[in-house]
């Protein structure tokens, strides 16, 4: 270890992203990349043509971009209002910080609310990685809880628990997934009523990543709950992950603070201009929506049946498929030999200690998988 380096940064492993298609390792372009939950459809051929235009004509590749998104921040409350039903005076620009990424953002929070040993993070098992990952590199303790076996509900009474004994940092944050991942489900009544149940000095973080498929928001919630705020990207429903377009709605002074915490210039002209037009054509983006969720219901009415197989109901673009444990053993073996055997025959999917997470995909990208796993769990008896 170099002696300069943080001595807590030595234990720490690095996120693998996954082989991108835009490489040009050819590797790359054999998979059907089920692992991440993006949207399978690029943007339509015009609208990437307007795009083009916009870079050509607009863009100035010399000048820096615009530091203060103004003009997205209004298109993305316009739509935040539209989703929720408000009229357009419920959120404006003031309520909208935009990030590289949700991920900058759970970085920005995790700045404004932790660092400097002011206060550790709540999570609940299994959930979205980077969290727990940002948390550490900033040197933030994270404190983890599990969930029900059955329905993925947090455990609140670890939770509750863990809120009123941490000490030295004391939680600051509870980071929560509306519906979570890796599991596909909402948040529970009780899981709700808990939330509200937090008091002001934590701030909760609500991920919406996936609203658009589980149109299900809590924006609604925002103007009673100033510790409340609502993560979004542009990385899924708007097909825009190769873009890093993130953004948070929440109370005014909040974002004030995570305006004042961001890198200045944190996302590229061109990023900025791609989230704008995807927001101008939703319609059209998020008409594909319908089909995801019916491949959805064919894939789980397909797995369902197979008596190793636990596949609970998803609220996302995803499904998590666990293994039976009287049935395949030992469970996490098995489960590294599906995902490698998926893999062999062209299929990446996410391997997690309790099940894989598999992403909807392109009609034919679901049959070859059905395929494929079919006949894996056939050789598992
Ligand atoms: C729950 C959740 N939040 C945030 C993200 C990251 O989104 P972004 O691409 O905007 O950083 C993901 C990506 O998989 C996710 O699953």
């Amino acid at each position: 270890m170099l002696p300069f380096i943080r001595s807590d940064l030595s234990q720490f492993t690095a996120y693998k992203p996954h082989p991108s298609s835009n490489t040009a390792e050819p590797v790359a372009m054999q998979f059907d990349r089920l692992d991440t939950n993006e949207s399978p459809y690029d943007l339509p051929p015009d609208i990437k043509e307007k795009l083009a235009w916009n870079f050509q004509q607009v863009i100035e590749s010399n000048r820096y971009p615009d530091g203060g998104h103004e003009t997205l921040k209004e298109a993305i409350s316009e739509y935040v209002n539209e989703s929720a039903n408000f009229s357009s005076a419920d959120f404006t620009a003031a309520h909208i910080s935009v990030g590289s990424g949700s991920d900058e953002l759970i970085r920005s929070l995790l700045i404004a609310t932790c660092l400097g040993g002011e206060g550790s993070i709540l999570v609940a098992n299994p959930t979205f990685s980077m969290y727990g990952i940002l948390a550490q590199t900033l040197g933030i303790p994270v404190v983890s809880v599990g969930r029900n076996e059955s329905n993925f509900e947090i455990d609140l009474k670890a939770a509750q628990s863990a809120i009123e004994q941490t000490q030295n940092p004391p939680i600051r944050v509870v980071f929560v997934v509306h519906p979570n991942s890796p599991t596909a489900n909402c948040l529970t009544a009780a899981e709700l009523a808990w939330l509200k149940s937090l008091p002001e000095e934590i701030l909760v973080v609500i991920d919406e990543a996936y609203f658009e498929f589980s149109q299900t928001t809590l924006v609604g919630e925002l103007a009673q709950h100033p510790n409340w705020i609502v993560l979004r990207t542009f990385s899924k429903a708007f097909r825009l992950a190769a873009m890093r377009v993130g953004y948070c709605v929440g109370n005014a002074d909040a974002i004030a603070i995570l305006e004042k915490v961001r890198l200045p210039y944190n996302l590229p002209s061109f990023s900025l201009a791609s989230a704008l037009v995807a927001l101008q054509n939703r319609q059209l983006l998020l008409s594909s929506i319908p089909e995801t969720l019916s491949e959805r219901s064919k894939l789980i009415a397909a797995l369902s049946p197979h008596p190793a197989l636990e596949i609970t109901a998803s609220d996302t673009n995803f499904i998590y498929l666990r293994l039976k444990p009287d049935i395949a053993q030992p469970v996490d073996v098995t489960l590294k030999n599906l995902n490698q055997t998926l893999r062999n025959q062209g299929t990446l999917v996410r391997l997690l200690p309790g099940g894989l997470r598999i992403t909807i995909g392109t009609q034919s990208e679901n049959a070859r998988t059905l395929t494929r796993l079919q006949t894996a769990i056939a050789n598992l008896k």
